[in-house]
């Protein structure tokens, strides 16, 4: 198990390897996930306070870049690899949405191909 703590929200305890939107969302935290967690429409990102997973998926990566974004990542695209403390961007509270969106696969999706962090 590692701890997961969720700024705002609280500290849990989640299993390892555990995909990390779905950690974050079965914590009770209202994450949005609007494309059910296929890295496409940025809607579930983070940003790592402590304990930012040092790999990162190919697809994660290039949906970013696209987007410009930079600091934060992909729940949907990382692993809770070890004790962690994430900021959660969006909740469906703060943004009025009806619906966090399709309920991502337990497994990365796509299929990852895993790549270290290049920062
Ligand atoms: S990019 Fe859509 S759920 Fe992660």
């Amino acid at each position: 198990m590692a701890k997961l703590k969720v700024e705002g929200y609280g500290t849990y305890e989640v299993p390892q390897e555990k995909r990390l939107v779905k950690a974050i969302e079965d914590s009770g935290v209202d994450i949005l996930h609007r494309c059910g967690g296929n890295a496409r429409y940025t809607t579930c990102r983070v940003e790592f306070i402590e304990g930012e997973p040092q790999q990162q998926t190919v697809a994660g990566r290039d949906k970013l870049l696209e987007k410009e974004e930079s600091g934060i990542r992909l729940s949907c695209q990382c692993l809770v690899e070890e004790d962690m403390h994430v900021r959660v961007i969006h909740t469906l509270q703060s943004t009025g949405l009806d619906s966090p969106g399709g309920e991502p696969a337990d497994e990365i999706t796509p299929e990852p191909v895993w790549i270290r962090l290049e920062r």
